[in-house]
């Protein structure tokens, strides 16, 4: 690693303004010293910490431990830590969903950044929406920024099963709701699917985004993985810690060292581990505020030369403390070198190709797969696009069914997840295992675009053994989800997209192999409905974040980013 002598402003930076700059700086010494600390140490460089730990959010429980070890790092380093609170995003506390507060954090992050007088900032978080978004606030923010995750959690048992958040939870819910899973069961499997602190212990949202993170050269090298409860983890707050304080002076701001090839290797790994479908508008939403893209053309290129190589939950079998065990994330990325573009800069000042030189010391070959024997041959995720998403939608095809893959079937819709809620499962409900489930008004501008796409199996159906069947929405899925989900569909039909001129009895074509996602009816009968369309929006309030939001928020292409916060 490369290390700089400061050049910090330290506590005098970014003075508050009372037309006299002296007695600023004199009331700011004045008022930092009534906290204890020293003049030797207000002299030091400064090194802020985001405190993202909340009692709304259990993945972040073990966030205060980790500061403390980023602040010894930091002051061993030779510079003066303090911790600054932002908004924390516990995925499972918020209504009406995570997503649409994301940005909120992301301008919470760049604000506080921005405003406050230190030199570099550490990101300390972990939960699905907190590590886009501050990345998205950090880069914004212009000062040099290093990301520690918080890890992800351990798995536990179950009659002697393992389990582990969230794949699991769903699993056990769709045999609860099938009837094979008694009451009394599932009240066990609930006490038993997240045991310890950390994210997701499955190839999630937040297990995605630490690998791709880590693949754009933001954190310290092999961090990724780490499991939250692991001595590891704390090790690499520490050093962490230290390198913020290098990284004062260097310049290695995020726009320096994220270009095009770090988003393109960021898509790489996300295919290559069986990734998230989130994780595509989270990047698409970071690469916009530093003038770069995620294009769907290229994911799809991209897809088809990546083959699946992690065995992880949802995609495959095992679980994060496994993917550590076998090599963890610096494993990973020595295993598909050849397909990186290795000249990229990371936040250690080296380049990718420094990090991964030479051979890996072992690799347990059940966990991260060699090339000659994928979980599958392509990447995991694929765009779709035709009459019924101009703009594209996603499918996980490494959770999916191929069976289900090419397709011409009935549509059966619904058109708000209270009609989903009030009609799923009705046992008059109209619907039979070969049909295509459609979900309308689920997308960013209509209610944020909240995890509803992977629609439940109509009960009917469930209890007869349907396990999978098409399903079409523009909302997301849980990264731990699986199942053949087309998702994000563009434009939404809140903003008046072609999914909003589905009913119940059109027939859609899908084609994965030709990347299609049809709609199969006449063009005069779709001007006579859109005649009629009137926009679904269950955003609510006039005033606030939530018309703020309604107001800006662009589609799942451009990452549901605001129209103002990206840099063009
Ligand atoms: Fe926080 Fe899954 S709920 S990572």
């Amino acid at each position: 690693m490369t290390t700089k002598t400061p050049h910090a402003q330290g506590l005098m930076g970014g003075l508050t303004n009372y037309g006299d700059a002296g007695f600023a700086a004199y009331l700011r010494r004045s008022f930092a010293r009534s906290m204890g600390y020293s003049a030797q140490m207000l002299a030091k460089p400064v090194v802020g910490i985001t405190a993202t730990a909340s009692d709304f959010n259990n993945c972040h429980r073990g966030v205060p431990e980790l500061i403390e070890a980023v602040k010894r790092g930091v002051l061993a380093a030779g510079g003066l830590p303090l911790e600054f609170p932002t908004v924390s995003l516990g995925e499972i506390f918020l209504n009406p969903t995570s997503m649409m507060f994301r940005n909120l954090m992301a301008m919470d992050v760049e604000e506080m950044i921005r405003a406050q007088p230190m030199d570099a900032v550490v990101l300390v978080g972990g939960c699905d929406k907190t590590v886009p978004a501050l990345l998205m606030g950090a880069a914004s923010a212009g000062k040099p920024a290093i990301l520690l995750v918080t890890g992800p959690m351990m798995t536990s048992r179950y009659r002697g099963e393992r389990l582990g958040a969230c794949t699991d939870c769903r699993r056990f819910w769709a045999q609860y709701r099938a009837g094979k899973v008694s009451d009394e069961g599932i009240q066990r499997v609930e006490q038993s699917l997240a045991t310890t602190e950390g994210t997701c212990a499955v190839m999630g949202t937040a297990s995605t985004m630490a690998l791709i993170a880590e693949a754009m050269g933001v954190t310290l090298p092999g961090t990724a993985a780490i499991p939250a409860v692991h001595a590891d983890r704390l090790r690499a707050a520490e050093a962490t810690g230290q390198r913020a304080v290098q990284l004062i002076g260097s310049g290695l701001t995020l726009e320096r060292i994220v270009t095009q090839a770090s988003i393109d290797n960021a898509l790489r790994v996300l295919l290559a581990c069986g990734g998230s479908t989130n994780a595509i508008v989270h990047l698409a939403a970071f690469a916009g505020r530093l003038g770069l893209k995620v294009s769907l053309d290229t994911l799809n290129r991209i897809s088809d030369e990546t083959p699946v190589l992690v065995d992880l939950k949802p995609s495959g079998t095992h679980y994060m403390e496994d993917l550590f065990a076998a090599g963890g994330s610096t494993a990973l990325l020595r295993r598909i070198k050849e397909k990186l573009n290795l000249d990229t800069q990371t936040i250690t000042g080296e380049r990718l190709s420094d990090w991964l030189n030479g051979e890996a010391e072992w690799i347990d070959n059940d966990v991260i797969r060699p090339a000659e024997n994928p979980i599958s041959p392509q990447g995991g995720l694929v765009a779709l696009f035709g009459s019924l998403a101009p703009s594209g939608a996603i499918l996980k095809r490494a959770a999916a069914d191929a069976g289900l893959f090419e397709r011409e079937a009935r549509a059966v819709v619904f058109t708000s997840l209270e009609d989903l809620a009030a009609r799923i499962d009705d046992p008059n409900l109209d619907v039979d295992a070969d049909d295509f489930l459609v979900l309308q008004n689920a997308g960013p501008i209509a209610c944020g675009m909240p995890e509803a796409g992977y629609l439940p199996i109509p009960g009917k159906l469930a209890r007869a053994g349907v396990k999978d069947m098409v399903r079409i929405s523009d909302a997301r899925m849980s990264g731990t989800a699986f199942g053949t989900v087309v998702l994000h569909v563009s434009p939404e039909a809140a903003a008046g997209g072609p999914l909003a001129l589905v009913r119940s009895g059109d027939r859609i074509r899908m084609s994965v192999r030709e990347r299609r996602l049809d709609l199969l009816v006449e063009a005069d009968e779709l001007a006579r409905r859109r005649a009629s369309f009137k926009p679904t929006v269950q955003v609510s309030g006039q005033r606030g974040w939530a018309k703020l939001y309604r107001e800006h928020v662009l589609q799942a292409e451009h990452g549901c980013d605001l129209d103002f916060l990206r840099k063009e």
